[in-house]
């Protein structure tokens, strides 16, 4: 009988839960079968079995990033967590009663892929308030609205296919469409968002399989694409007759100014329209919807097949009876009556404490500004020292698809932390990239 010592708490750990303590733990047949387990095991070399397109996915510096803010002390202004605040525990909890006694069992059973029908019907009329026209077969939910980006990797983008992105965008989605072993033609942005010459421009030069567009408030950047480029845009769409992907978690969260017109509505047969109950009532639920064209959507339902099969039945429900009782208005107004003030401190932080050539957006909503700093700035380097002084943020560079773009950009989240916290955080930020400036 031959095993390493090392091994033997492994071995009779494993052999008292095949066998019970009490027995044949010197049966030397069991040892060495266990003990070969235990050999594959450690010599089991993850890459020779990973599929050559899992070298295109990398830990989210964001996850990563949420690591350290865990740290104790630690004020984040990286993520992008919604305020536990503004999570309706008592309206959750008068909803969970209501799906019990309304739907039952059937709240708890399987459900078909295309999404819970009284939760679709019920979303038919709140997208009428986007101006978009939908009806049942137009109309899917996913868990969360990444479920959708995953599908759309999965359905969409072979190896070596193009998808046109706005420099900076999503990470996640990027992190959703890099598994497929995309390519991206980066799209220009400027203080009003995506610029739509520029997108014709990648249109022309690269096979663009869909172009992905966060319009409202956008994620990184808080930037909103007004309206005059947004009817460009579904011009250029139209001619080119491509599919667009208008990604607006946060579109409700609106602090000031008109609502614009979303995408879908001025080019319904081009557009997905893409949304979530995580920023308006709470993202743990996993709820997410889309709009799209029946003949996409269908595909995309049999892809969501493979994944989930449906997404979950009970919150499904959950988020049904919290559409159609009406409470989306005032629980919108709440989350507003939060995040608003916290903006405002950010931004004027920001204006007594940076330092000259350095700029920011003001956000007429959602959940991020966006800091551009001068180009010799490193945030990377910058982020490294805040930690050290319990700062977090992200690091610009890692929403851009090419790697030498925003090395002097950072992305600052301000819902998830109090007033206090973002006066201090601002402060020591200042300090550190003053120190880092004088240092270049
Ligand atoms: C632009 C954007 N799209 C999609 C999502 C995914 O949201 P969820 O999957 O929670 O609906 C987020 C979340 O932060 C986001 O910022």
């Amino acid at each position: 009988m031959s095993f390493p010592r090392k091994w033997e708490s492994n071995i009779k750990l494993m052999h008292s839960r095949l066998h019970g303590n009490e027995t044949r733990f010197n049966d030397k047949v069991t040892l060495q079968r266990l003990s070969l387990i235990i050999t594959r095991r450690e010599k089991m070399d993850i890459n020779k079995i990973l599929a050559t397109r899992a070298s295109n996915i990398k830990a989210s510096a964001i996850r990563e990033l949420l690591k350290v803010a865990a740290n104790p002390g630690m004020v984040s202004l990286g993520g992008g967590l919604p305020s536990p605040e503004s999570f309706p525990l008592e309206l959750v909890s008068e909803l969970t009663e209501k799906v019990l006694s309304k739907y039952g069992s059937i709240a708890l059973q399987y459900d078909m892929t295309e999404g819970f029908t009284p939760l679709r019907k019920a979303l038919i009329e709140y997208v009428k308030t986007k101006g978009i026209t939908a009806d049942l077969n137009n109309i899917y939910i996913t868990s969360g609205s990444q479920g959708l980006l995953d599908a759309l990797g999965k359905l969409l983008i072979s190896p070596g296919d193009y998808v046109a992105v706005e420099g900076p965008t999503y990470l996640a989605a990027l992190q959703a469409f890099n598994a497929y072993e995309v390519k991206y033609a980066q799209m220009q942005t400027d203080d009003e968002g995506l610029i739509p010459e520029s997108m014709e421009e990648m249109l022309k030069s690269y096979p663009i399989k869909f172009v992905y567009t966060i319009p409202t408030f956008q994620n990184p950047s808080g930037k909103t694409i007004k309206i005059k480029r947004r009817e460009q845009i579904a011009e250029i769409v139209k001619k080119y007759d491509v599919l667009l992907i208008e990604d607006d978690p946060y579109g409700a969260l609106r602090y000031r100014g008109e609502e614009l017109p979303t995408i879908k509505s001025l080019a319904p047969e081009n557009v997905i329209y893409a949304s979530t109950f995580s920023k308006i009532f709470a993202p743990g639920l996993r709820v997410g919807f889309f709009v799209a064209p029946e003949k996409i959507g269908r595909w995309l339902v049999l892809v969501k097949q493979g994944v989930d099969l449906n997404t979950c039945t009970f919150t499904q429900a959950l988020a049904t009876e919290y559409l159609i009782g009406g409470y989306v208005p005032n629980q919108v107004k709440k989350i507003i009556s939060l995040y608003s003030p916290k903006l405002k401190t950010m931004i004027k932080a920001l204006g007594e404490n940076f330092p000259k050539g350095f700029k920011w957006s003001d956000p007429d909503g959602g959940m991020f500004v966006w800091v551009e700093g001068p180009k010799t700035m490193d945030m990377e380097k910058v982020y490294k020292k805040a930690v050290e002084r319990n700062v977090g943020f992200v690091p610009g560079k890692f929403f851009f698809p090419n790697p030498d773009d925003g090395i002097e950009t950072m992305r600052l989240n301000f819902t998830n932390i109090t007033e206090e916290q973002i006066k201090s955080s601002i402060r020591i930020l200042a300090d550190v990239v003053k120190e880092e400036s004088l240092a270049v």
